[in-house]
Formats: structure tokens, sequence, C-alpha cells
């Protein structure tokens, strides 16, 4: 059956109003939540062979960069994502793939103008890859003077990953995803622990909001 690698390097963007907050380099310094550039070490990894690396080590120690060269490793089939591609027609849809105690896998799929909240993991791992389409990925920290994990945000750094391009944010990085294209998308998610909520910020309030996430049901697909 013919597989790809799911993830791959593109360019990134940043805003003229927070060019002092431009890394070195493609990415964010450490604590800035965001993936660095790296290549995969050893050898691919079918999606059994995931589970088994991903279970090895309790998930509370495990790093986004571990994630990052795990996932890159995984060679998944082109058959599997087409099964779990499957669009609704207000959202985004969060189609699982496979959860286990220590991640899930998901393909995410996304009509034109769907876009997440500005939002955390509240602490779990993410590694995204495109399988179709284009993605934009923006990244966001707190605004100036204001603790970790409050609000408002401000953007720091906005990139287009296209199909076998990568992205990801570590357990407390902020992100907002979006089809800003006028064609579909398709992305492949890992979260480690799986996701069961998010923290949701604003851009103009100091206020945050957990809300619980749920997969997309057959019910809700078009
Ligand atoms: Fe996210």
């Amino acid at each position: 059956m013919p597989t790809q690698p799911i993830f791959h390097i593109t360019g990134v963007t940043f805003p003229r109003a927070h060019a002092a907050l431009r890394p070195a380099g493609r990415f964010a310094p450490a604590g800035r939540g965001y993936a660095r550039p790296m290549n995969a070490h050893g050898p691919h990894l079918s999606l059994d062979e995931f589970m088994i690396e991903m279970g090895r080590e309790p998930v509370s120690s495990l790093t986004h960069e571990r994630l990052m060269d795990l996932a890159h490793r995984v060679r998944l089939s082109d058959g599997l994502i087409a099964s779990r591609t499957c669009f609704a027609a207000n959202t985004y849809a969060r189609n699982l793939v496979c959860r286990t105690p220590a991640f899930e896998l998901l393909v995410l799929c996304w009509r034109q103008g769907h876009e997440s909240t500005i939002h955390d993991h509240a602490g779990s791992l993410n590694a995204i890859s495109v399988h179709g389409g284009e993605l934009t990925s923006r990244i966001f920290v707190p605004a100036a003077g204001r603790p970790a994990g409050t609000g408002p945000v401000e953007l720091l750094a906005e990139e287009r990953v296209r199909p076998g391009g990568w992205t990801g944010v570590d357990r407390h990085g902020i992100h907002q995803l979006a089809n800003t294209t006028d064609d579909d998308l398709v992305t492949v998610h890992v979260y480690a622990p799986p996701l069961t909520e998010l923290v949701v910020y604003s851009t103009d309030s100091a206020q945050t909001e957990r809300r619980p996430l749920r997969y997309t049901l057959a019910d809700d697909l078009t």
C-alpha cells in the first residue's frame, strides 16, 4: 500500500509589529511553545510501531522534540487517511484514527474559511502535518507584561504549511489554525496525551475559557 511522509518543513512570516520577538532561525526559542526545526532520526515507523514507541516512557516526561521526531517518522497509508477524510458544514471536522492512554491521532478536515479558536492544549503536546491543501498556522504569546497562561494574547508568527509540511506546539504553546484558501484542507494531528479540552484565549480580553472537545460524529458530516 502506498505510504508518504507526513511531515516537511515550510517557511514562516512574522508581523512587522513583533520584529523584536522574531526568533533566530525559523522557530521561536524554548518557552514560546513552538517546534524547533529538526530532521527525523531513525527508521520509518508503521502506526503500530509508533504506538509501541509512544508507550515506552510516561507521557508526562515525553518532550516535544521526541514527539515531533516520532511523528516525523510515521508512515500512514493514503487509504487510512482517506478513510477519515470527512468534512462538516459549519466547522472543521475532528476525525479520530486511533487513541491510546499516551496519545491520539486524528485527521482534521477543513472547508474554505474554517478556523480554530486561539487556544492552548491544556498540557498536551502536539504535532501536525498537512496531507492536502494549505494550512495557515498562527502562533500567539501573552501580550507584553502578561504572565503565561493569561490573556490577552498577541500574534507572534504566521506560517503557511503545504502538503508534506509539518508544525506543532509544545504543552503550553498558544496557536490558531485556519484554512484561508479556496480549497479543502486535510491535516493529521498527534496529541500526547489525548486532548480532552482546550484553553481558549482572546486578543482583547484577559479572560480565558476551558472548553471540552469532542470528535466529529457521523451525524455531523456532510
Ligand atoms: Fe491546537
